[in-house]
């Protein structure tokens, strides 16, 4: 567990989207592992944006946290003011997680995720361009790759970007952007991609949360199509180190994949699920699929080895039970967020139909 602290931080950074999965993680993998570091916190509190997730660092003396909307140009500026934060180093760089993320809402509703996405990042950059910061890292994702054919090699950071879904095409705008104002101004900025995180925080409406809890609780496992879909899953706190070894050792201008290696069908993967969770393999049920849904993802992550150092540590089947474990437990956490606006979703994006038997 990550212990709270008292002292001043000697150096701080923003990071954006902190009260959302990856976020969360990353601050607490942070304080853990670089006790000397401060974090302000930026984040909206949108439906996947959560306080309860760091509540415990409310009092700390290296946290600071900033309930703003990145849409909001002023709002951006204002984070960099000198002696903004009393009694706090002026963050010098930024580590960008805040983004609509769903896939299924950006089908339903994709102009809210071209503002984020897009704009969002666009107003990093310009106080980046005027000097307001550093360096900043921006989190992409390997969506922006479009899919694959099972027997095709992974993707290389190369790979020609052809999203799929209005969520994946709006990162893409904006990794762009950022390596557009690294070319153009000069400024220090990098890219990482990473595939699907699992692990403690992620809102349910992602596959493993999502899966867990219905198991538990007995309801059926709505599969997508016929469930052959694969996705390369990593570890978020593998996730978290990559991410921090390109914020110390990353290039400008440069791209970095981050991957798992542990490639599962959906199919598969409920099963396994099922298994932890001793549930009647009865309950999955196949409903309609994605529209768009992409095939396979794969990374190819040498690079991030090579100049970085970095390669993923955990074994995905210990980290599975120990996921699964952690939403067994942790009913406190999904409780109120399956009583909360996370209804409206499951209405809209199902529409009544079956699936979710809920
Ligand atoms: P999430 O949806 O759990 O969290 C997003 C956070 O951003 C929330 O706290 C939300 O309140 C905040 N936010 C949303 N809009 C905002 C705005 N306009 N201004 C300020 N804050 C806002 O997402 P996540 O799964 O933690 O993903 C974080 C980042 O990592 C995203 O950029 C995503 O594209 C990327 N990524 C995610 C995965 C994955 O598997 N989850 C994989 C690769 C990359
Ligand atoms: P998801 O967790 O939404 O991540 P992404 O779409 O970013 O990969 O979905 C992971 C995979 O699981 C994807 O192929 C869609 C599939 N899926 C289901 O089959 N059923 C579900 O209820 C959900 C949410 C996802």
């Amino acid at each position: 567990m990550t212990e709270t602290a008292n002292h001043r931080p000697s150096r701080s950074i923003v990071v954006t989207g902190g009260s959302g999965f990856i976020g969360t993680n990353f601050i607490r993998w942070v304080f853990d592992q670089h006790s000397e570091v401060g974090i302000v916190n930026l984040d909206a509190l949108t439906y996947a944006g959560n306080p309860a997730n760091l509540r415990e660092f409310e009092g700390d003396a290296r946290y600071r946290f900033v309930k703003g909307d990145l849409r909001d140009v002023e709002t951006v500026e204002a984070l960099f003011e000198p002696r903004r934060f009393s009694d706090f180093p002026p963050p010098n760089a930024v580590v960008h997680f805040a983004a609509e993320s769903h896939v299924d809402r950006s089908i339903t509703g994709p102009v809210r995720f071209s503002e984020t996405n897009v704009i969002g990042t666009q107003n990093l950059l310009e106080s980046l361009r005027k000097g307001r910061f550093e360096r900043l890292v921006h989190v992409s994702t390997d969506e922006v790759y479009g899919d694959l054919d099972f027997e095709a090699p992974p993707f290389t950071e190369n790979h020609p970007l052809q999203p799929s879904s209005p969520y994946s095409a709006s990162k893409a705008a904006s990794d762009l952007l950022v390596l557009a104002y690294v070319r153009t101004y000069g400024v220090d900025a990098l890219v990482t991609r990473c595939s699907n995180n699992f692990g403690p925080y992620q809102f349910p409406e992602k596959l493993i949360p999502l899966m867990t809890l219905h198991a538990s609780q007995g309801k059926k496992l709505p599969v997508y199509g016929e469930g052959k879909n694969v996705r390369d899953w990593i570890y978020v706190e593998d996730h978290c180190a990559g991410i921090w070894s390109a914020l110390e050792r990353g290039q400008a201008g440069r791209v970095y994949n981050f991957g798992g290696g542990a490639e599962w069908s959906n199919l598969d993967l409920v099963r396994k699920i099922v298994e932890l969770t001793k549930a009647d393999p009865a309950l999955i049920e196949f409903v309609r699929d994605r529209p768009g849904h992409d095939l396979r993802y794969a990374m190819d992550f040498r690079r991030a080895t090579e100049e970085l150092g970095w390669e993923p540590l955990a074994s995905f089947d210990e980290a599975l039970e120990k996921t699964v474990r952690w939403y067994l437990k942790r009913f406190d956490w999904w409780q109120p967020i399956l009583d909360g606006e996370y209804r409206n979703w499951i209405e809209t994006w199902y529409g009544g139909e079956s699936g979710t038997n809920s």
